[in-house]
């Protein structure tokens, strides 16, 4: 994937990659982090919107790297970055509406001179959370090899083999998905990423990976390989710096396990399967309408309040 390879700007519309699953700690922000860095690194121009209105951690992250590319002698990439604030009135209609006008602000301000869009969510779930799925181009969950992270996609059943009701959280995806499908008839590609794997299989792990496949065909997502538990993924986030940057020591040598961090990225984003070209003005179009009808609902609501 090279930056040659994307078209004019005019005929380009942003491919947008949502990070997000309702089970906290899975790793959404990290997955954000690293992959906004490598899509910049590869020359793309990003742009970043971090919709966990409380934590904020893919905001401070790019704070630390703005900080730290003052000073640095190599380039620092950075994103353009967003963080919508959240509605803080009684009202939750006006919350929603402020929230609306500021994210989809965010969007159209992007959707034309940048190839890619990042979005990290909040664990919990939320309007703003939801209206994000129904964008996304590329869904990323996030995935620790255990059956409490299985959960919140599947009800996991005493019996492992047999599964029980659909989540919350998918009937969020499968709710996206419609809406989307109505706006311009889009598909969300939906990508399970597993995280912190560790570096012994187990077979709690080998479990893990058999059930997860069943339910990838009834659900419809993809399995990725993702990241493994390294320390490396964690330790630079002060600094705001990734594996992806210049670590090298003096003698410029990486460590295996950096070594392995950087390869275990690029396989991600390779597997992600992100378009070279984006499309075009048709899907653009679409969005717009669906925007302008979201905003046309709230005007009304809110004219019928002040009735
Ligand atoms: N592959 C990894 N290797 C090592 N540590 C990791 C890895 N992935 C995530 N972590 C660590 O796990 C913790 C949770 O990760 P992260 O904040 O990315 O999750 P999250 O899903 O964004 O959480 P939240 O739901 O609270 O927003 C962090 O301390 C992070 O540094
Ligand atoms: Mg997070």
């Amino acid at each position: 994937m090279t930056h040659d390879a994307v078209e004019a700007p005019e005929l380009r519309a942003a491919h947008v990659i949502v990070v997000a699953n309702e089970k906290g700690g899975s790793g959404k922000s990290t997955m954000s982090i690293h992959l906004s860095v490598a899509l910049l690194k590869a020359g793309f121009r990003v742009a970043t919107v971090d919709l966990d209105t409380r934590q904020r951690t893919l905001t401070r992250f790019f704070e630390n790297r703005a900080s730290w590319a003052k000073t640095a002698p190599w380039k620092v990439e950075l994103p353009r970055h967003f963080a919508p604030d959240r509605g803080e009135s009684g009202s939750a209609a006006e919350n929603e509406s402020t929230e609306f006008a500021t994210f989809a602000e965010a969007i159209g301000e992007v959707e034309h001179d940048y190839e890619f869009v990042v979005i990290d969510t909040p664990a919990s779930d939320s309007y703003l959370m939801r209206l994000a799925h129904s964008l996304a181009d590329t869904l990323i969950s996030p995935m620790n090899d255990s059956f409490i992270d299985m959960d919140v996609l599947s009800r996991v059943h005493h019996d492992r083999s047999q599964r029980g009701l659909i989540s919350q959280y998918a009937e969020i995806v499968i709710e996206a998905r419609r809406k989307r499908r109505l706006v311009d008839n889009g598909l969300i590609d939906w990508v399970l990423v597993r995280n912190r794997i560790a570096t012994l299989q187990t077979n709690n792990a080998r479990q893990v990976e058999n059930a997860l496949r069943k339910l990838a065909v009834e659900l419809q997502f993809r399995v990725a390989e993702g990241l493994h538990d390294r320390v490396i993924f964690r330790e630079l986030f002060p600094l705001g710096l990734t594996a992806l940057d210049a670590i090298e020591d003096a003698n410029h040598h990486l460590t295996p396990s950096q070594q392995s961090a950087r390869r275990e990225i690029a396989t991600l984003v390779g597997d992600l399967q992100l378009p070279t070209r984006a499309e075009g003005g048709d899907y653009l179009e679409s969005r717009h309408i669906w925007f302008e009808a979201i905003s046309n609902y709230y005007r009304e609501l809110t004219a019928k309040k002040g009735d």
